[in-house]
C-alpha cells in the first residue's frame, strides 16, 4: 500500500466489479482497491479508458482486468456477467459507478430523450447490475454492494447546479439501495450507498472554470472541492468488513455541505 492510504486487508483476494471505472471516482476506485489486494473489473464503454486504468494498476503489480459494457444494456451486463465468472469466479464487491448527465437544464426543457438517458445513467444502470450480480451473492450468502449517489439527490437549498431529471434519478438510488439492503441482510449482504459532493475528477475540471471551481470551493465547510480518492476512500470503508455492521446506509462525501 502506498503510505499514508488506509488499508483493508480483507479486501484482499476479493473479486470487484466496478461500473464506471475507467474514468474519475469510479477509476479511482480501482486503483485503490488493486492497491489493497483486491482482483479488479475495470468496466466503462471505451475501450481505450479501460485498458489504461487497467494497465496502470497492472504495472503497480495489481490484479485487473478490463470489460467494455454498456450498463445501461442487459444484455451487455449479463455478457459481462458471465466473462467475470469464466476468468475469475464469484464476485465479492460490486461498485456502482455509472452515472453522470446532471447538468442543469430548466424541467420545462428537458426532453423526454433527455429524461430517459438520465434516468438510464443513474438508476437503471444501478438496478441492472444488481439485477445481473446479486443472485451469485445470495447464492454464496455473501457480498458487498456500493451504490453512488450525489449530493444533488440528498438535500436542496435554493436553486440547484444539477437538473430535476439527475436530482431523481440520484434520489431513486438512495431508496433503491436501501430497499435492497433490507431485502438481502438475511443473506448476509450489506448494500450502502456514497453520495458525493463536486467532487474534481477530469471531467469535471473541463467543464468548470477556475473562478467557478473557487466558488463552489468557497461553499463547502472544508473549504475545498473533493477529490475522486475522497470519494473512493468512502468506498472503500463501505465495500470491507470494516463496515460490517453498516447497510442501508448513505454516506455523504461532501465536505461537510450536506448534514443529514
Ligand atoms: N464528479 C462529481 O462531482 C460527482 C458528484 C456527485 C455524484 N457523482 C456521481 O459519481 C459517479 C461517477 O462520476 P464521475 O464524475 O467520476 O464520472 P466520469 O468521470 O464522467 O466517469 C464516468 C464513468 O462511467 C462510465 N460510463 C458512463 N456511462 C456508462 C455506461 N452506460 N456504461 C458503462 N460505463 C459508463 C465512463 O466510461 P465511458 O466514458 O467509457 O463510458 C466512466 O468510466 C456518477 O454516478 C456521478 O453521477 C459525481
Amino acid at each position: 500500500m502506498p503510505p499514508g492510504l488506509p488499508s483493508y486487508p480483507d479486501l484482499k483476494g476479493r473479486v470487484a466489479v466496478v461500473t464506471g471505472g475507467s474514468r474519475g471516482i469510479g477509476a479511482a476506485t480501482c486503483r485503490l482497491l488493486a492497491a489493497n489486494g483486491a482482483t479488479v473489473v475495470v468496466n466503462g464503454r471505451d475501450g481505450g479508458t479501460i485498458r489504461a486504468v487497467v494497465e496502470a494498476i497492472r504495472s503497480g503489480r495489481g490484479r485487473a482486468i478490463g470489460i467494455a459494457a454498456d450498463c445501461t444494456n442487459v444484455t451487455a451486463i449479463e455478457r459481462m456477467r458471465d466473462q467475470v465468472r469464466r476468468e475469475l469466479g464469484p464476485v465479492d464487491l460490486l461498485v456502482l459507478c455509472v452515472g453522470g448527465h446532471g447538468e442543469y437544464t430548466p424541467t420545462a426543457q428537458i426532453t423526454e430523450d433527455q429524461w430517459h438517458l438520465v434516468v438510464d445513467a443513474n438508476l437503471t444502470a444501478t438496478f441492472l447490475a444488481v439485477k445481473s450480480f446479486l443472485p451469485g451473492m445470495l447464492e454464496r450468502r455473501t457480498g458487498s454492494i456500493v451504490t453512488v449517489a450525489s449530493s444533488a439527490g440528498r438535500y436542496l437549498v435554493g436553486v440547484s447546479a444539477s437538473s430535476a431529471a439527475y436530482a431523481a434519478a440520484k434520489a431513486g438510488v438512495v431508496m433503491f439501495s436501501r430497499r435492497i439492503a433490507a431485502e438481502v441482510a438475511e443473506y448476509g449482504i450489506r448494500v450502502n450507498c456514497v453520495a458525493p459532493g463536486a467532487v474534481l475528477t477530469e471531467r469535471v475540471e473541463r467543464q468548470l472554470s477556475d473562478a467557478q471551481q473557487n466558488d463552489i470551493a468557497a461553499s463547502v465547510p472544508l473549504g475545498r472541492m473533493g477529490t475522486p480518492e475522497d470519494v473512493a476512500q468512502a468506498v472503500l470503508f463501505l465495500a470491507s468488513e470494516s463496515s460490517s455492521w453498516l447497510t442501508g446506509v448513505t454516506l455523504d462525501v461532501a465536505g461537510g455541505r450536506i448534514m443529514l
